[in-house]
């Protein structure tokens, strides 16, 4: 075996058996995971019909990743055994119901849209549907997302593989039962947003100091990114983490003292809770 065909080989041992993949609202996250998708080789662009609301949109994504990309659900949908759904919350019960005709009973469902539940989509769908919820992240785009997945009624074992292999595939993920997904939304999935903030704040802590800010930027997010690897690589709790970086009467501990002073713990749980609050309304009345 020449080593192209070794390669062509292992990548379709590593794909999905998967003949139609629909990936509705291909918006931000949409995209996110349908670079993903694509970049892993997990199915190849010829299966992937992706729909957005837009046609001027829907032809920038066709040209960029060699995809169909159209503003027709019901299409998109015909057929497809895999359809991952990335609508805005407030729109997932409107295109169920335009679709719910064409879609194969035997389709699996990922729906990534914060707040509606399994039992929406089930409900909505009027039929014992394998639907799969899943909270990602946008860094995801990088392969470096974290996502949570939880289970339908319907949904098989072999089908909450897939979503594994799929998110696995975009980072890290985690199967919770489904009533953590509202506080999983106000943490992992708004939590870049949150990062963002921080690290622009401790980068103009920099600026302040006369660091051009470019570095500032780039010393700030290599270090976030060295103090979660250590999170996750050594499973310490955080705390004894900072404490090895905290020496006594050192400078660490003074800028500890700013940040307990200003209410940086208070804050970054309030943030949570509250975007996790907000999580639970998107479609609150739609849900029960
Ligand atoms: N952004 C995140 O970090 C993140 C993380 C986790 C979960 N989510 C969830 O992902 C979902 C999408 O969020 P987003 O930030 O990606 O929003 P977004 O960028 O606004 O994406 C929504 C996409 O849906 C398309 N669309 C609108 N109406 C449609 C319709 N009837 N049929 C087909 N496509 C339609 C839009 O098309 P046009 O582009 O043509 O307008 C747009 O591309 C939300 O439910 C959110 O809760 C987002």
């Amino acid at each position: 075996m020449t080593s192209s065909s070794k390669v062509s080989q292992s990548s379709k041992e590593h794909a999905l058996q998967v003949r139609k993949l629909a990936i509705i609202g291909a918006g931000k996250l949409g995209e996110a995971l349908l670079s993903g998708i694509l970049s892993s080789q997990l199915v190849p662009a010829s299966h992937v019909e992706a729909t957005v609301a837009h046609q001027p949109r829907a032809d920038s994504l066709a040209e960029k990743y060699g995809i169909k990309a159209h503003t027709e659900n019901a299409r998109a949908v015909a057929g497809a055994d895999l359809v991952l759904v990335a609508l805005k919350p407030q729109q997932v019960r409107g295109f169920l119901q335009e679709v719910k005709k064409h879609l194969r009973k035997d389709a699996v469902i990922i729906s990534a849209a914060a707040s509606v539940t399994t039992a929406l989509i089930e409900r909505e769908l009027g039929r014992p549907a394998r639907v799969i919820r899943a909270m990602p992240n946008t860094p995801c785009l990088i392969r470096q997302g974290m996502t949570a997945l939880a289970r339908g009624k319907h949904a098989t074992d072999q089908d909450v593989a897939t979503a594994r292999r799929i998110f696995d595939s975009m980072g890290r993920s985690v199967v919770v039962d489904e009533k953590h997904l509202d506080a999983i939304t106000g943490l992992s999935a708004s939590g870049p947003a949150y990062v963002y903030m921080i690290i622009e704040s401790l980068a103009e802590g920099g600026v302040k100091l006369g660091l051009p800010r470019e570095l500032s930027t780039e010393l700030c997010a290599q270090t976030l990114l060295g103090a979660s690897a250590m999170v996750l690589a050594t499973g310490e709790h955080p705390a004894k983490l900072k404490d090895v970086v905290t020496t006594p009467a050192g400078c660490t501990i003074d800028g500890l003292l700013e940040l307990e002073e200003g209410g940086l713990r208070v804050t970054l749980i309030k943030a949570v809770v509250r975007a996790a609050e907000r999580a639970k309304q998107l479609v609150e009345s739609q849900n029960s």
